[in-house]
């Protein structure tokens, strides 16, 4: 599958490993086109060329379109590719922490799932997904031995398969959390797990399991 990442950043490495390991093709997006080529540089060796860059603006060329960058700038790179996102299953990444780093940003009867969901073109299918694991533990895959669970949330039945099916090829567990709404939740729990960092001292380290 074809899969495009907007975002060159930590995430978007976490991310595209994953992807590549699953076999898929990735294209990467930044407004830098440098800090693409950066990364793809980085990543060509596991990749049989299977990963190119090119610069926020550039045709996307996913069925897949994740958002590897803060919320706060999805609005406008929404806007900007407007019709070009019809059709595409998106993948919303983001935790939308507050400037304080206490609590989210997002309405507390909305979620930055459901905020993308309203923007982007109808025919778009919104996953959250992947704003429980840090991007060093997708870089290995796993924590403790263990392969990270990847919580999900969405309404379209098949757009959350196709997102499953590329967690799965990449080495994780996906694990289906229910309709977009139940993001409000995964949001929050991405919150908590990044406050966790500095009770355990883990440095991003860690992952959410459900087990056994
Ligand atoms: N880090 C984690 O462990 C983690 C875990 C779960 C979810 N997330 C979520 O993942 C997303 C990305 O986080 P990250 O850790 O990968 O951040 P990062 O390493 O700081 O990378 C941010 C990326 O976003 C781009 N960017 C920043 N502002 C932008 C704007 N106004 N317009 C277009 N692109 C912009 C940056 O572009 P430049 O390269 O040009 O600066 C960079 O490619 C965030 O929404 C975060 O909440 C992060």
């Amino acid at each position: 599958m074809q899969v495009t990442i907007l975002g060159a950043g930590n995430m978007a490495r976490g991310i595209a490993t994953r992807l590549l390991a699953g076999g898929n093709d990735v294209q990467i997006l930044d407004r830098d086109a440098g800090h693409a080529a950066t990364l793809v540089d980085e990543l060509r060796a596991a990749s049989d060329g299977r990963v190119s860059p090119g610069t926020i603006g550039d045709d996307i060329r996913g069925e897949v379109v994740v958002f590897a960058i803060p919320y706060v700038a999805v609005a406008g790179l929404i806007d900007s590719y407007g019709e070009q996102l019809a059709d595409k299953t998106i993948v919303d990444i983001t935790n939308p922490i507050n400037a304080t780093y206490d609590g989210l940003s997002t309405p507390a009867d909305s979620s930055a799932a459901e905020e993308i969901a309203r923007r982007v073109p109808a025919s778009a299918r919104v996953v959250k997904a992947f704003n429980t694991t840090f991007a060093g533990t997708l870089t290995v895959g796993t924590v403790a031995g263990q392969p990270l669970d990847v919580f999900l949330a969405g309404d379209d039945a098949d757009a959350k398969a196709r997102v499953a099916g590329l967690v799965e090829a990449g080495g994780l567990r996906p694990l289906d959390a229910g309709p977009l709404a139940r993001s409000r939740y995964l949001e929050g729990l991405g919150l908590l797990h990044i406050t966790l960092q500095f009770t355990l001292g883990t440095a991003f380290g860690s992952a959410v399991k459900i087990l056994p």
